[in-house]
């Protein structure tokens, strides 16, 4: 069966390493902080376990899964990867790093994705040799159960790289969408003003952050109310992303970002991760 890396043990990479061995491949795990691997492995089995609860996947299948799934610190476990997921922090300096890193350890015609929310997979692909082989696959939060994945032609993706990213993406389970490099793609760019006004609402003491989240749910018939989700996405992850998209369509108004944004990563109330956000979490 094929292996498959993955770069960063956070909220996505856990996520996507716990699909990917439950879908068959076997899967490398890599974070720079041990820690971060060790929370990965726990966080992976406690999700697995629910799932035995809930009667969707049996005792024996959560061990094989577990078993398919190894960690690492160093990128020179990486030689036998088909394929790499990058899933570390937003910034497009270090996902260069990364990825120049794997294109000297990995097979040649291995494929290699970023999870980008926001950042141009083109300008990612301009740290490798052979920019082809590069592309975005960008998995939702929780990736064990949002369906959708955006796979990201890069302007020098080859066809052979999309197809069989595409491929890739439905043995995995998930409902593949292409789409151009552009700041935000689909979703991230429709989300933009999703949070964007929200936050607005909030400074301008219209409503609370319960009310706002209420509405929403209730009278727009969304899963989620807009603050409930930036702390499921991590308060920094989505100011990374805002800011991201703003500075790549050189300051349009419409995907400014807010001082509440700022404020809140200054705090460190990033969300559910930091059991603080907009709303408290259990300790
Ligand atoms: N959180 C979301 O809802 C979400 C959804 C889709 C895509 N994304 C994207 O996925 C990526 C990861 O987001 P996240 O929410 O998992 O972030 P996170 O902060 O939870 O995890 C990032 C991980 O990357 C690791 N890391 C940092 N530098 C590294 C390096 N040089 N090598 C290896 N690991 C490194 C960190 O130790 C950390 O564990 C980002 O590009 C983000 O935009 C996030």
């Amino acid at each position: 069966m094929a292996t498959i890396g993955i770069v960063g043990a956070g909220t996505m990479g856990g996520g996507i390493a716990h699909v990917a061995a439950l879908s068959g491949f076997n899967v490398l795990l890599h974070d720079i902080s041990t820690d971060v691997l060790n929370r990965a492995l726990q966080r992976i089995s406690t999700d697995l376990q629910k799932g035995i609860e809930k009667g969707k996947i049996s005792a024996e299948n959560v061990e094989q899964t577990k078993q398919r799934i190894r960690s690492t610190s160093t990128f020179d476990d990486f030689s036998p990867c088909n394929l790499v997921v990058e899933a570390a922090v937003e910034k497009l300096d270090v996902k260069k790093n990364i990825f120049s890193e794997l294109e000297q350890r990995c097979l040649p015609d291995a494929i290699l994705a970023t999870n980008t929310s926001s950042l141009s997979v083109t300008a990612i692909a301009s740290s490798v040799k052979n920019a082809e082989r590069v592309v975005g696959m960008h998995f939702f939060n929780p990736p064990h159960l949002m369906k959708l994945v955006e796979i990201v032609r890069g302007q020098k993706s080859s066809d052979e790289t999309i197809r069989k990213t595409i491929d890739l993406a439905k043995q995995l389970g998930k409902t593949p969408v292409l789409v151009n490099d552009t700041p935000g793609f689909i979703v991230n760019r429709c989300a933009r003003p999703f949070y964007g006004e929200a936050l607005r609402i909030l400074g301008e003491g219209i409503a609370s952050v319960e009310d706002i989240d209420r509405i929403v749910r209730l009278e727009g018939g969304f899963k989620m109310g807009p603050f409930e989700l930036m702390d499921l996405i991590g308060i920094d992850v989505n100011f990374a992303v805002t800011k991201s998209i703003y500075e790549q369509t050189f300051g349009e108004p419409r995907y400014r970002p807010h001082v509440i944004q700022q404020a809140m990563v200054n705090a460190g109330y990033l969300g559910r991760k930091a059991k603080q956000g907009f709303y408290k979490y259990e300790l």
